[in-house]
């Protein structure tokens, strides 16, 4: 008799749906057996301007030490972070992404017995790394998609130890103002860790979306995640980082796998840390892209929900999954969110004005066929 090996594994996985990502353009050019040239992928936040400069020549550079380990302590990005951030070294936690800091997060200070509070319709990450570690789920109902920090603090209950929020959060990019994470943070029990994922802030920081490191020296139990995925342009290389107190970042380094940061990430996201006018660059492009497929979606007779993040989320008005099969079919790869709760919602990235005229071009064409 062989031995079921699922129902060995711990309960919370057992249950676990893995994460979907965005389809890649490979796959649909291997299914459609066209040209991966012709396919646009406007599926996974990307940054549309390819890797900056400075971060290829200092990959380039870093090339003739593969045979070696990376700096496990990653010593000069986090003393570059901390001086960007104006914290101290020992506050910065690098992770394989920010998902790795979500991650160590749960299995730092989550177990059966605890849990972890986020929103309805929050990033997909904050239930498979609460579930992976058997703690249970609270979710808190949004409000107008967002997130109803409110709801969330009424959720929050004697075995909750962490609180994930995404501002601005994916797939909604949805935010939240000063004011509104001032009295959060104020009135959170002290003993529980709020995560603030930051993921997108490079693209909307300012009078409305409140900047997590501000509050970082009046909240030890505040973490803050950010990543080198979205705005600076590296997704491939999985680099992010948390920014915590010291005590914070000792814990999650003891959960941390030594050379969870490679050596070709760690020189890329501190060349690209210093090209700030690519940064800028990106944001500026995010703005006109936005406005574009605004315009566009207006055109079509389509609302969607206002975004602070590099991408939109459309309300279609009916289901989703059609709609996205139909633009798949014309080359472009869009993200559907019925498993965030939003059937009648695709998510879509901002791209180079090109990407953007052809996404809303299919999308005129799928939804005239019905
Ligand atoms: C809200 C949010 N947080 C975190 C991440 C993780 O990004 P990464 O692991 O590439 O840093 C994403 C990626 O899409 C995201 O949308």
């Amino acid at each position: 008799m062989s031995v079921d090996f699922l129902a060995l594994a711990q309960p919370g996985v057992q249950k676990l749906s893995p994460y979907v990502p965005g389809k890649p353009v490979d796959e649909l050019a291997r299914e459609l057996g066209i040209d991966p040239a012709r396919i646009i992928k406007l599926a996974s936040n990307e940054n549309p301007l390819g890797a900056s400069p400075k971060a290829l020549a200092a990959i380039r550079d870093e090339l003739a030490e593969l045979t070696r380990y990376p700096d496990g302590n990653g010593f000069n990005l986090k003393a570059r972070l901390a001086e960007r951030c104006g914290v101290q070294a020992n506050q910065v936690t690098l992770g394989n992404g920010s998902n790795d800091i979500l991650e160590l997060v749960a299995r730092a200070y989550l177990a059966p017995g605890l849990n972890a509070v986020f929103s309805e319709h929050a990033f997909a990450i904050y239930p498979i790394v609460t579930q992976a570690v058997g703690a249970d789920a609270r979710v808190a109902p949004a409000k107008d998609w967002g997130h109803d920090l409110p709801a969330m603090l009424a959720a929050i209950d004697s075995n909750t130890r962490v609180v994930f929020i995404a501002n601005p959060n994916n797939p909604t990019g949805t935010w939240f103002g000063p004011s509104a994470l001032a009295d959060f943070l104020a009135a959170v029990p002290e003993n529980v860790l709020v995560v603030l994922d930051e993921a997108y802030i490079e693209y909307g920081e300012g009078a409305e979306l409140p900047n997590g490191l501000n509050y970082l020296a009046d909240y030890p139990n505040l973490l803050v995640s950010r990543t080198f995925s979205k705005a600076y342009g590296l997704a491939s290389l999985r680099v992010g980082y948390g920014v915590s107190s010291p005590v914070v970042a000792d814990v999650l380094n003891r959960v941390r796998q030594p050379f969870n940061v490679n050596s070709l990430a760690l020189a890329a996201a501190c060349a690209a840390l210093d090209d700030v006018e690519y940064v800028a660059q990106s944001r500026r492009a995010n703005e006109a892209g936005m406005q574009q497929l605004e315009q566009g979606l207006r055109l079509l007779g389509l609302s969607w929900i206002p975004s602070k993040a590099n991408f939109l989320a459309i309300d279609l008005g009916r289901e989703g999954a059609s709609v996205y099969q139909g633009l798949l079919r014309e080359g472009v790869i869009v993200r559907p969110v019925g498993g965030y709760g939003m059937p009648n919602h695709l998510r879509v990235s901002i791209g180079l004005p090109g990407e953007n005229t052809r996404f809303l071009e299919a999308l005129a064409k799928v939804l005239a066929r019905g």
